[in-house]
């Protein structure tokens, strides 16, 4: 989200014509080519201007841009930052090759070396560290690699060395089409000796770079690199976040501006005795596309792991990590120590977390040949015990019942602030009190996702309460589909209400009442549309516990709300804004649809499809179908891909995975393993406000849904399943140990931690609810794998699969390409033979860990295929006397566990 375009997007003639020079490109730049690069290094500076592919389809650097970062302050490839004292002294002393340029020294190198030069005039005359920098190239790859040799008469400590990346993620100037086209996102993998960059093309197609460290070199920390922020392509703003530091060893920032905070990996400094001079380097290799770079990493001998299912672990599960790696391992161990019991495997490790084990957890692996790497982890509760924690916490402590609230707010599932554990009732972006848009709406999205996933009597009934006495003739208006932008407002004059004199209410987020009540934003119309069909689905399985209306109205509702903001006012103009954009949780639409037409809601499931229709034929006739209320968004293709993938705009829908492939990794860190692109809904969800990259904020658990639907239907990309499951994991690690979910947590090593604000948390975990289920893959690679579940392979070729993923209701099955899934109750167990297909599941009314979870009477098994593999035909239930109901085959759980056979057809 949201609102304005903090930074439009300026056309080039705007542009400051005068840019300073300090860089010197006006000397020009020295040129040169490896098998798979052309590279411009600036000849004065001898940094990097240019690293472009053979074919010149894609520039890494901003090369384009360069004249406008040609000022002392702006950094690129090729400058250190160093920061060292004297062996004993408590003060550090910075360097920094990019704060008052002058024009290097060259030096004639060492063979291979294609421009090698002295930095002293460019860091300081006078330091006693003398620091030399050489670009060398082997047959493909680029090398850069800085020497520094310590001049003086005593030792010094280097206590950080950082390599400032510079590639080409400005948006700023550039139109979508641009956009897309020629810029790409960097995300790390902080992992030591097993430390990487990947540089991805913004389209997803096409190749990527890998940045690896040499000898040495080791990736220790990710430190942000401030900037002017005041210049014209907006360093720090909604279309350029801004550049990071390789760190080498972090122990000079992490007693100093990081005091505060548990880093990554431990602290390290080096002691540079008199006249000793030590080496670190950075590879630069070309990956043919996304889905390669770790085999290229595997290339440039970087030890890699990979986690099954990732980083993010539930307690009562086990992990797996493969190592892939050319010297076996010497040590594994964890930090807090004994976090896991590690037992060796045929190609890495089971991680069994520990009893008393919770939160970040870093896995340190010592190779033999004395390299070391770090794996970072996340271990949560058990997945059930979260969501019944989630629950537990969101119908509690932030459940609000002042009913003389003036902007009537209660009952709701409020906002909150865990720095104090208390309500957000005031707020100058007024939504975040508002119970609206995603900063707002988050509390209660996720409340009533729950109940979807897994109903509490006692919470539901909390939840009907919101919904008649808040949602009707509040946030929706007196007999009215519309959704407003915020209940709460200010203005002063008309209400009695405490505003705090504390809060500055001039910004343009304090909106008055004509402003709060507007109904024209169409991502607020998704919330509302959600939780009423979370109470259809409740009341539907479950109809015992929903007392204050019925199944049907509940999905009326749901549908009245969707077609609201899809339709047109009497003059013929739309109702709401960006209803022609993919709109965050979405897809919860598509779930709608089924139950429209499965209900026989016919005029209504024909009126609403034939809408997403339109929409999904728009979009697969633009080149960037991912607009948003931004100049650049991670958030429209989740709806594009859903309706294209669905009306059969297949082409399209593949563009729009490799475009969601484009800004969302897979590295061995939980923070950024599926962790979609977001850098500014700090400044409207979050309690601390800054431009930052958000660590599982709601882009992961939407941006899952794409890649694991795609996953189903073509069960050989593995690697879409291996981002989408990190994805769909990361709204997991927001939920803390008393069940308080977080917006997102915050990456700067200044910080690493939660935001205090619940904010827009909500549509991370409807992601996470409509994609949860448990994946069974046999991969050439990897082998029998479960992402969310246990598999065993028993006698006669048969694997048994049990679900370990919080919602229990779906389990695919790669090898048949068959999606097993029930609409209430939980699958407790499939078992299939590898050989015929046959399949047998187990259905249960509830999960019997969590006692407050309410047991459905009865359910509707879907059993579909997905994919065509091997020869299977079409899956068929075998169990006698089942009824067809709903597109399903209904089953009775009035007795308890049901199990069912199925087989093949043909
Ligand atoms: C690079 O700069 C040097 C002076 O520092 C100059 O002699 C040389 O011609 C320049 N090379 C190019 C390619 O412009
Ligand atoms: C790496 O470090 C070891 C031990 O400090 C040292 O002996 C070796 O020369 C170093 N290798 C390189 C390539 O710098
Ligand atoms: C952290 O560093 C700041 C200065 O950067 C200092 O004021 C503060 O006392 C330090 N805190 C600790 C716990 O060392
Ligand atoms: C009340 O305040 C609003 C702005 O917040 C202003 O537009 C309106 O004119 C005021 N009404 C009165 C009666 O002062
Ligand atoms: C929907 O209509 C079909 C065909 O008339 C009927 O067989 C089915 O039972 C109906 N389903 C529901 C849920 O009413
Ligand atoms: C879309 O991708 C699938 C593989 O995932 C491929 O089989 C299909 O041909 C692609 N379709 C188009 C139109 O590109
Ligand atoms: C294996 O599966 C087949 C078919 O589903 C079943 O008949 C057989 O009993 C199973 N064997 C075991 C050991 O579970
Ligand atoms: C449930 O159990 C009762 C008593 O054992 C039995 O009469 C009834 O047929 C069972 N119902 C189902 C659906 O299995």
């Amino acid at each position: 989200m949201y609102m304005i375009k903090l930074i439009g997007l300026f056309c080039l003639s705007a542009l400051n014509a005068a840019a300073q020079d300090d860089l010197g490109l006006s000397s020009g730049y020295i040129s040169f080519s490896t098998s798979d690069f052309d590279v411009k290094l600036v000849n004065s500076s001898q940094t990097l201007a240019s690293l472009s592919t053979k074919d010149s389809s894609l520039d890494f650097s901003p090369f384009d841009l360069l004249s406008e970062r040609a000022a002392n302050g702006n950094y690129h490839l090729g400058d250190v930052a160093v920061r060292y004292r004297a062996n004993g002294d408590q003060e550090w002393v910075d360097l920094n090759s990019a704060a008052a340029r002058a024009p290097v020294l060259p030096l004639s190198g060492s063979n291979g070396s294609i421009a090698t030069s002295n930095l002293s005039p460019t860091i300081s005359e006078n330091s006693p560290l003398s620091i030399t920098r050489e670009w060398s190239t082997d047959d493909e790859d680029v090398t850069l690699s800085f020497t520094a040799q310590n001049t003086g008469n005593s030792s010094l400590e280097i206590g950080g060395f950082g390599f400032p990346t510079e590639f080409n993620s400005i948006f700023t100037t550039r139109t979508a089409e641009e956009t897309q086209a020629k810029c790409s996102l960097t995300d790390p993998n902080i992992g030591l000796a097993g430390g990487y960059l990947r540089v991805t093309p913004l389209s997803g197609a096409g190749a990527s770079l890998v940045v690896t460290p040499l000898g040495n070199t080791t990736f220790e920390g990710w430190r942000f690199l401030p900037e002017n922020t005041s210049t014209v392509l907006g360093y720090q703003s909604q279309t350029f976040e801004g550049f990071y530091s390789w760190e080498v060893h972090t122990l000079g920032y992490a007693n100093r501006e990081w005091n505060a905070t548990q880093p990554w990996n431990p602290p390290t400094s080096r002691i540079l005795t008199a006249g000793e001079s030590m080496t670190y380097g950075l590879r630069f290799s070309l990956s043919p596309n996304i889905r390669s770079i770790e085999d290229t990493v595997k290339r440039t001998k970087t030890p890699l792991a990979v986690g099954v299912p990732g980083y993010i672990v539930h307690a009562d599960s086990i992990a797996r990590l493969h190592l892939f790696y050319n010297s076996s391992v010497s040590s594994i161990s964890s930090d807090p120590a004994d976090s896991f019991d590690f037992s060796a495997t045929s190609s890495g490790y089971s991680l069994t977390p520990s009893p008393s084990a919770w939160g970040r957890v870093r896995v340190d692996i010592e190779f033999s040949n004395g390299a070391k790497q770090s794996v970072s982890y996340f271990i949560t509760k058990s997945g059930p015990q979260q969501l019944s924690d989630l629950g537990n916490f969101l119908f509690t402590s932030q459940y609000y019942t002042n009913t003389s609230d003036p902007f009537h707010r209660a009952p709701s599932i409020i906002s909150y602030d865990r720095s104090v554990n208390d309500y957000v009732l005031q707020d100058p972006r007024v939504w975040i009190a508002g119970l609206s848009d995603e900063g707002g709406a988050g509390s209660w999205l996720a409340a009533a996702m729950k109940q979807a996933a897994q109903p509490n009597a006692d919470e539901v009934s909390k939840l009907e309460d919101f919904i008649h006495q808040t949602v009707l003739g509040t946030l929706q208006p007196p007999n009215s589909s519309a959704v407003r932008k915020s209940v709460f407002f200010y203005q002063p004059n008309a209400t009695d209400y405490d505003y705090s004199p504390d809060i500055d209410w001039s910004s343009w987020e304090s909106w008055n009442i004509p402003d709060a009540y507007a109904t024209n934003r169409a991502y607020d119309y998704v919330h509302v549309s959600a939780a009423y069909w979370a109470l259809y689905r409740v009341a539907r399985f479950y109809p015992e516990i929903v007392k204050q209306a019925s199944w049907d109205w509940y999905l009326s509702q749901s549908y009245n709300t969707v077609m609201f903001a899809m339709s047109n006012d009497p003059n013929g103009n739309p109702n709401a804004d960006y209803s022609e954009l993919g709109l965050m949780g979405e897809t919860v639409w598509g779930h709608l649809l089924s139950d429209l037409k499965n209900e026989n809601f016919t005029t209504q499931a024909n009126i609403l499809e034939a809408r997403m229709k339109q929409r999904a034929e728009a979009w697969s006739m633009q080149t960037v179908p991912y607009g948003s209320e931004m100049a650049w968004d991670s958030t429209g293709q989740e709806g594009v891909y859903y309706w294209t993938n669905y009306f059969g705009l297949t082409s399209a829908a593949n563009k729009t995975i490799d475009s969601i492939l484009g800004y969302m990794p897979t590295v061995s860190h939980w923070g950024w393993n599926g962790n979609a692109r977001r850098y500014w809904d700090f400044l409207y969800g979050g309690k601390l406000q800054r431009i930052e990259r958000q660590i599982h904020h709601y882009g992961s658990g939407l941006n899952s849904l794409p890649l694991l639907q795609h996953f189903q239907q073509d069960p050989s990309d593995i690697y879409a399943l291996r981002v989408g499951y990190g994805g769909n994991s990361g709204p997991m690690s927001n939920i803390d140990q008393e069940g308080f979910a977080a917006a997102a947590f915050h990456s700067w090593p200044d910080t690493l931690a939660w935001d205090a604000y619940s904010g827009d948390y909500g549509p991370n975990f409807l992601g996470h609810v409509l994609g949860a289920g448990t994946y069974v893959v046999d991969d050439s690679e990897l082998s029998l794998v479960v992402f969310g579940g246990e598999v065993e392979r028993i006698e006669n070729d048969n694997v048994t699969v049990t679900p370990t993923d919080a919602v229990r209701r779906m389990v695919y099955l790669a090898a048949l390409g068959v999606k097993i899934g029930v609409d209430a109750g939980n699958i407790e167990v499939v078992r299939y033979s590898e050989r015929d297909g046959s399949m047998s599941v187990w259905i249960a009314p509830s999960i019997s860990s969590v006692s407050t979870m309410a047991a459905a009477k009865s359910t509707i098994l879907r059993v579909e295929k997905m994919a065509q593999v091997a020869s299977f035909g079409s899956p068929v239930v075998m169990t006698a006397d089942l009824t067809l109901l709903r597109g399903g085959w209904m089953i009775d759980l009035s007795n308890g566990t049901a199990s069912v056979e199925i087989g093949f057809q043909g």
